[in-house]
């Protein structure tokens, strides 16, 4: 059920079962973090591997100290620049929180959300919740009540509506290597803003056998139809002249006849706006029955590069 009411989805998380939330970034599939059993739960109906940890959304910075240890400067740092925000910070583990929200690591990912729905739920609950993006493992994730409700239809108790996500995508994800700040996941908080706060960075690699952030695996956020990736979106849907093709596109509009669906993310050309558009538009297009879609790569920067890196993703063949 796509409900409104607080009080049901505090009733449904306190009996040890799943809600599906709002969050600014993306819908998160909810449950007590310090309960095994909810968090079995939604590995079971995300068909999410044990091997890939949750993100433990916490009230405030306050609780920070409940959930995590030897809590590097920096992320305090970035802790009260970001919060609440579309900030995850993976941090040593407290015992509080069980191995399988963690799948088994000595760290856990946090972080504080920024929509008030779900912080007057988190105000009203006296446990965290661990939730993932509410869409089966490898799909592309939901940024609003019905993209929940098609995927897990009456699956789930409770759907929460709390509108379309203000950001669109994930959150970015931040871990340690001793005091060093390392970027594990790319999302809705750039990369630019974060070297603001905390100067330099390093970057992960994209090591797909032992990837520290599984976000970071190759394939992942994918629609079911087939997706190309380009510079040159005009040159490459020549190729496929006969089949029923949709484009996603940046600011502007193709003008040839046979293109049967066409999504623009920004038709200002606004970063923060494509972000927000892009997985609705990717949702629309792989409902539209198409045989392939072609998507445009955006300007490599700020917001530019997550999206990018979103897109071929979701377009990577395995
Ligand atoms: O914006 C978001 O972060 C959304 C909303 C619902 O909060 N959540 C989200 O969760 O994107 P999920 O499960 O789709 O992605 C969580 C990512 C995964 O890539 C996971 O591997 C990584 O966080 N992660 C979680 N715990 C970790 C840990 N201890 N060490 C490294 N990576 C971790
Ligand atoms: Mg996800």
């Amino acid at each position: 059920m796509i409900t409104k009411n607080i009080e049901l989805a505090i009733q449904v998380l306190n009996e040890d079962n799943l809600v599906a939330i709002p969050t600014e970034t993306v819908y998160g599939l909810a449950g007590n973090a310090f309960s095994e059993s909810a968090v079995h739960q939604i590995f079971e109906l995300k068909n999410r591997p044990l091997h890939n940890p949750l993100i433990v959304h916490i009230h405030s910075i306050d609780y920070l100290s409940k959930v995590a240890k030897e809590i590097p400067d920096k992320a305090y740092q970035l802790a009260k620049a970001f919060w609440p925000g579309p900030l995850t910070l993976v941090l040593n583990k407290k015992d509080t929180i069980p191995d399988v929200v963690s799948a088994q690591k000595n760290t856990v990912a946090v972080r504080v959300p920024n929509h008030p729905l779900l912080l007057e739920l988190l105000a009203n609950i006296d446990f965290p919740i661990a939730a993932p993006s509410a869409n089966p493992f490898g799909s592309i994730s939901p940024t609003s009540a019905m993209h929940v409700a098609n995927y897990f239809g009456d699956e789930l108790e409770i759907i929460l509506d709390g509108g379309e996500c203000e950001k669109g995508i994930e959150s970015t994800i931040i871990g340690f290597d001793g005091e060093d700040p390392v970027l594990y996941r790319m999302g809705s908080i750039s990369i630019e803003d974060i070297k603001k706060e905390i100067g330099d960075l390093q970057l992960i690699t994209k090591n797909d056998i032992n990837p520290e952030a599984p976000g970071m695996l190759s394939k992942h956020y994918a629609p079911k139809t087939k997706m190309y990736l380009t510079n040159h979106v005009h040159e490459l849907i020549q190729n496929f002249n006969h089949q029923k093709i949709g484009v996603l596109l940046f600011e502007k509009n193709l003008s040839e006849q046979h293109i049967k669906h066409q999504e623009i993310l920004s038709a200002t050309g606004n970063l923060n706006e494509a972000a927000k558009n892009l997985y609705a538009a990717m949702h629309r297009l792989d409902h539209s029955n198409l045989d392939i879609i072609v998507a445009e790569r955006l300007p490599d920067i700020g917001l530019g590069k997550t999206i990018n890196d979103k897109l071929e993703r979701a377009s990577k063949k395995e």
